[in-house]
């Protein structure tokens, strides 16, 4: 291990954009395609990695939807979420706060009593465990109607005291975030945090929607906002976390190269940056493969990587006391 792989992964911090069905590697694809009798397009776990070259963000959900097909019984959502906590435990996340796309589960008739106790017994074990503390964002497909998130909204009813967030996901462009603004007070009707991808692939102005119509805490992606010189002047002063997913944003032609990405511009300009992994299983890596490299194309100091870890921490949803320690906890690491 190289010493900016040893520094990175001592670092504590929290991991704020990960989509669990993202996590879904495909030796798991495999063996829970064989479990539960599902036909895949694949004749290998070389074949299904070969798939994975996408050109855009629809090029990419349409084989992640198609994955996420094997994800059927209590047990499998439990394995996915089990491997996925143990690798964030090992990148030196102390908080994960997890996205699932119910939607996706729910059209294929499997249903929340099959996810949320498969999630939550693997979170409860590896919070016992491991010592991580996890949340779960409920994220609405921007693709569907919102009469259907609503929906969505209303058969989670049960779970709702469990949930940490709510989120907005999938095809961005055509589906500005104002379109969910029912679903989005609702959800803060039930005390419920609210975040949202934007400026992904779509416009500043669905950055300037989400935080101005949806008033959401954390904008996932953020990182079309550049151009918008009033936009970013915002996003400082209200230091408006950004979620940003650097290889997600390459693997997705955001940006031709890690090395053009305008994460170190946007902390420079005062925006509230963290680093997190999108959809590690497609994208080449998890959080701390996405700190690494990011760090080696942008030539990030140990002291920018200490504020990013900070910056997510920060922008977590976890008690005051808890985000107190992690911070206490991240100064006392020794910068090599
Ligand atoms: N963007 C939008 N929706 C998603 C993504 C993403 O990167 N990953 C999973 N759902
Ligand atoms: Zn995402």
């Amino acid at each position: 291990m190289s010493s900016l792989d040893h520094f990175v992964r001592g670092l504590p911090k929290a991991e704020l954009h990960v989509h669990i069905e993202g996590t879904l590697e495909p030796e798991l694809m495999f063996e829970l395609a064989e479990r539960n009798g599902v036909r895949l397009p694949y004749s290998s776990v070389d074949d299904v990695r070969a798939a994975y070259s996408f050109t855009d963000l629809q090029s990419f959900l349409d084989i992640y939807y198609a994955g996420a097909s094997v994800l059927c019984e209590q047990q499998d959502f439990d394995d996915l979420m089990t491997a996925y906590l143990h690798r964030a435990h090992a990148d030196g996340v102390r908080r994960a706060e997890i996205m699932f796309d119910p939607q996706t589960h729910l059209e294929r008739g499997v249903d929340f009593d099959a996810f949320m106790p498969g999630f939550l017994g693997a979170i409860e074990r590896a919070e016992a465990e491991l010592g991580i503390s996890c949340g779960l964002i409920m994220s609405f497909l921007r693709h569907m109607p919102v009469e259907s998130a609503i929906e969505t909204f209303a058969e989670s009813a049960p779970y709702h005291d469990v949930l940490l967030a709510v989120g907005l996901d999938s095809s961005e462009i055509d589906h500005p975030p104002a379109d969910f603004l029912p679903v989005f007070e609702l959800a803060r009707r039930h005390q419920l945090h609210t975040v949202a991808h934007a400026g992904e692939e779509g416009p500043p102005e669905y950055v300037w929607a989400a935080l101005d119509v949806l008033r959401v805490e954390r904008i996932d992606h953020g990182v079309k906002a550049e151009p918008d010189a009033e936009l970013v002047a915002r996003l400082a002063t209200d230091q408006m976390p950004l979620t940003m997913c650097p290889l997600s944003n390459v693997a997705l032609g955001g940006f031709a190269r890690l090395e053009d990405h305008n994460l170190k511009r946007m902390m420079d300009r005062g925006v509230k940056v963290t680093i997190n992994s999108d959809d590690p299983a497609y994208f080449g890596g998890y959080v701390g493969d996405n700190y690494v490299q990011t760090a080696e194309a942008l030539g990030l100091t140990r002291d920018d990587l200490v504020t990013l870890a900070a910056n997510s921490i920060e922008a977590s949803f976890a008690p005051d006391e808890a985000k107190a320690a992690w911070l206490d906890e991240l100064r006392t690491v020794p910068v090599v």
